[in-house]
Formats: C-alpha cells, sequence, structure tokens
C-alpha cells in the first residue's frame, strides 16, 4: 500500500477522516480492518486503484483506471434495521453529486436497492458491511464505486461511465468524491433530523422501475410483478400476480415487459 502526493488528494469537509491510498485490493476491506481498530466514524478510505473490489451477493467489481474506489466508516447512534437506509442516502447524495458536475441532459435514477443508473445503465454501484454486537450496530461500512471514465464491457445488462454519457474529462474520480463528500453530509443530516420519510420521497421520484412489471432475483428463487413501492425500512415492495404482496430486503431488480 503506498499513499498519493499531496496535491493530489481530494479536498473534503473536515468531519472526514481521508485515508488516501495508491492501491490496495478493496477499500471496503481496508476500511473494515481500521473499523475493527477504532477507525472514527467519517473515516474514508480512497485508493486510486483497486484490485479485488467487490460487489453486492458475492460477485466482482472490476478495477479500472479512473473511476471511483471509496469506502465510509460510519458509526450511526441506530439500529442495524435502520442502518440499511443510509444506503439509500448515500445513492441519493451520489445522484446530487453526479447532477452538480455532469450535463444536465444524464438522467439519473435510482435502482433498487442503491445502484446508480445514468440514462438507464449502470454507473454505480453500493455495498453495505456492518458489524453487530450483541444486538448493536457496533459500525457500518458504506463501499462505494462509480464508472468516471470506464466501465466494464461484458455485463449483462450493460454498464456505462460518466465520461460515455458526456460528462467532460475535467469530471474525474477526486472531483466527484469532493462532490460526494459535501452532498452526503447534507442528506445524512436531514436523514438523522427528519427520519427516512424524505430520503424515501426523493429516492423514489427518481426510482428505476416503480410501478412496472419487474422480475426479482432472489437468494434461491426468481418472482415476478409490480414494482409497488419501497417500504419506510428500504425493503422492495412486490405486488404478485395472485394480488399479494411480497416484501424483499435483498435481491437484484430487472425490468420485464
Ligand atoms: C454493487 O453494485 O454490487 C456494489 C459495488 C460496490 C463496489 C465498491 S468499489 C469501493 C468499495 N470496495 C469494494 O470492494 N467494493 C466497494
Amino acid at each position: 500500500m503506498s499513499e498519493v502526493a499531496a496535491s493530489d488528494l481530494p479536498r473534503l469537509p473536515p468531519a472526514y477522516r481521508l485515508v488516501a491510498l495508491e492501491t490496495c485490493e478493496s477499500t471496503n476491506s481496508e476500511a473494515m480492518s481500521r473499523a475493527e481498530e477504532g477507525a472514527e466514524d467519517g473515516t474514508l478510505v480512497w485508493a486510486r486503484e483497486q484490485t479485488k473490489g467487490r460487489g453486492r451477493r458475492g460477485r466482482a467489481w472490476q478495477g479500472l483506471p479512473g473511476n471511483l474506489y471509496f469506502s465510509l466508516v460510519l458509526r450511526p447512534d441506530c439500529s442495524p434495521q435502520h442502518a440499511a437506509q443510509l444506503g439509500f442516502v448515500a445513492a441519493l447524495a451520489l445522484g446530487d453529486a453526479i447532477g452538480s458536475v455532469a450535463p444536465p441532459m444524464i438522467e439519473v435514477q435510482f435502482k433498487w436497492p442503491n445502484d446508480v443508473l445514468l440514462n438507464g445503465r449502470k454507473a454505480a454501484g453500493i455495498l453495505l458491511e456492518s458489524k453487530i454486537l450483541e444486538g448493536e450496530l457496533d459500525w457500518l461500512v458504506l463501499g462505494i464505486g462509480v464508472n468516471v471514465a470506464a466501465y466494464p464491457q461484458d455485463l449483462e445488462p450493460p454498464a456505462t461511465s460518466l465520461h460515455f454519457e458526456g460528462a467532460p474529462d475535467d469530471v474525474t474520480a477526486v472531483r466527484l468524491l469532493e462532490a460526494f463528500a459535501r452532498h452526503f453530509m447534507s442528506r445524512a443530516n436531514r436523514w438523522l433530523d427528519d427520519g427516512f420519510a424524505p430520503i424515501r420521497r426523493d429516492w423514489k421520484y427518481h426510482a428505476y422501475g416503480l410501478g412496472e412489471a419487474i422480475g426479482v432475483d432472489l437468494a434461491a428463487r426468481r418472482v415476478e410483478g409490480r414494482f409497488k413501492d419501497l417500504d419506510e425500512n428500504g425493503a422492495l415492495i412486490v405486488e404478485l400476480p395472485d394480488g399479494g404482496t411480497l416484501s424483499v430486503a435483498a435481491g437484484d431488480v430487472y425490468r420485464i415487459g
């Protein structure tokens, strides 16, 4: 692990403690081991290069040059169940950050649970990993990967990057991280003050597939129905063909029909 030259460092608000690495296997792994050693709330591990990134559900996250890889250690005073709402807070902050640096014609959408789509294709993913001690949340690591300059070519459905969607070259990983850090503070403060309701409302306003026919890949099966709602805990509510509803806590959504 080597450190980044001072002139290349992102400038973050003082509430963050930046750990800047030239390269590492996974910023999530790095942030989790620092959290275990007592790293404080707001510790943000950023790496210019990531060699063994991981995504949700055991998938790999490719480490392409020029993209953004970082993980934030959080110690919110809330239950483990409520902490999952921070994934939606982060997705909104990422949407705000992208909106502040990218051309206005780029359409930003949120795909359940925490993906960010640009013009209908995935450009960013969020991985939440946490430690629960005797039923209480000890720490939460919010890991974020954004395709700024490049995107994997072999994914189905296809991915995209900010540059591919028309963001200028001066929109860099560092600039996006700086914008995210500011917007996340504001979104997280709103969440702390007013709870999940305003976050849920804003997320739903730009939700991919809401009200439409969707398929959901669960751990052991696939269900189809209508994306009816996001509930007050962040679960996906699917209306099934027989009129019943299913509350989904983890899975992958795709549009059908
Ligand atoms: C997903 O969409 O499946 C979530 C992807 C999360 C990837 C990021 S990149 C930075 C951080 N470090 C990791 O190993 N994963 C997350």
